[in-house]
């Protein structure tokens, strides 16, 4: 098992540890500064005998569309439904795309519901540059046959989340629009979710700000409701999915299999790596999405550590910045002078709301990935 983390090494971490002990400052490290969780550490997952049922919020997207054929390959996960959100595109194409990903899967009797066309309170903010205008990497693929179910995103998710407390995960690897909607529609369900695993954030600078990850930047205060909801969260964002980067050979892998989901990646996959700029001296594609999933599948392939994550809303330049806490005091920004006697600066004690991936074995994962699109089904 190989981790790739920004983490120091174990000496390192206890000088800078003390350190921080004698002078009370913030480590200026690069990247988290403590030794990963023990490997051995089992996390819940689900099995073939008895699969995790969850629901997939996506807004397809190129990298969702990997994530959903391996979600929809995987015996450990029973999709109860899948929810498409505007983000990547508008959902006139994640909606319409969401069909046509699962009847490529073989999988029609999975029902997809139409979510938010815009965030809560802000203009939509797309990604066609990367994932074609289509959000297919401009493939085209032929018109869905099945239609979209008569409920909405948020009537579903509640409908199965209440006839099944604590059973229902909840996987969002789109902008967190119709989360939010749910929470906010109907607060009481939150105790009722079994957990939120998201695709989003970032501890360590943004991909399409500085400070913001793409997911959490298009809807900040939805990102916000999530995080101060209480429903336990696992963030997988780019500290670990910038680390799993597809290449050519493996693009070649999934041409080469004759099947329908993995020749419809290929050409998806093929199509992105065309569209983005090289990287350095070879052009590669992030596995953001299917990472999200992997985890899920196989939860070693992270190493997660508990974090108290407040999401900024206010920024002018930092909307939708997933600022990470490992320990306190956690602090606010400094209020405005007021003429007011003195006031202490107010800090909050460290509670954690989320476990945060900070490493990751790109192998392990890949190993999973591309045996699960390639098999003959
Ligand atoms: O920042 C990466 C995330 O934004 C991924 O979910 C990708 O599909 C886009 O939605
Ligand atoms: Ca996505």
């Amino acid at each position: 098992m190989r981790f790739q983390s920004q983490s120091l090494n174990r000496r390192e971490f206890l000088r800078t540890s003390a350190a921080t002990l004698v002078a009370g400052t913030w480590p200026a490290l690069a990247g988290p500064a403590f030794p990963l969780p023990e490997k051995n550490v089992r996390y819940t997952s689900g099995s073939p005998s008895k699969p995790q049922r969850i629901i997939l919020d996506t807004d397809p997207g190129v990298d969702d569309a990997i994530a959903i054929f391996l979600a929809l390959r995987s015996p450990e996960l029973q999709v109860e439904a899948i929810t498409p959100v505007s983000g990547n595109v508008p959902l006139h194409f994640t909606l319409p795309n969401a069909l046509r990903l699962i009847e490529i899967a073989g999988r029609p009797e999975i029902p997809v519901a139409a979510g938010a066309a815009l965030p809560l309170v802000r203009r939509l903010v797309t990604a066609a540059y990367v994932h074609g205008n289509n959000g297919l990497g401009g493939v085209e693929f032929p018109e869905p046959k099945i239609k979209p179910a008569a409920e909405s995103a948020t009537d579903i998710i509640r409908r199965i989340v209440r006839a099944n407390p604590g059973e229902i995960t909840i996987v969002a690897i789109g902008p967190l629009t119709n989360i939010a909607t749910v929470l906010k529609a109907d607060p009481a369900i939150a105790p009722m979710i079994k957990s939120f695993v998201l695709m989003g954030g970032s501890l360590s600078g943004g991909n399409i700000t500085p400070a913001a990850e793409f997911n959490f930047y298009v809807d900040p205060e939805a990102a916000r409701i999530v995080f101060d909801s209480g429903v336990p969260i696992t963030m997988v964002g780019l500290d670990v999915t910038n680390k799993v980067l597809l290449r050519e050979s493996q693009v070649r892998k999934l041409e080469a299999a004759q099947n329908p989901v993995s020749q419809a990646a290929g050409k998806i996959m093929r199509a992105t790596m065309s569209r983005i700029k090289p990287t350095k001296d070879e052009t590669v594609v992030a596995m953001h999405d299917p990472l999200t999933i992997a985890s899920l599948i196989d939860p070693s392939v992270v190493a997660l550590k508990d974090h108290y994550v407040q999401i900024e809303t206010s920024g002018e330049m930092t909307a939708g910045m997933s600022v990470g806490y490992y320990r306190g005091p956690v602090r606010r920004s400094p209020p405005m002078e007021t003429g007011i006697p003195e006031e202490p600066i107010p800090t909050e004690e460290y509670k954690p709301n989320c476990k945060v991936a900070v490493g990751v074995d790109p192998d392990q994962f890949f190993r999973l990935l591309l045996p699960r699109l390639t098999a003959n089904a």
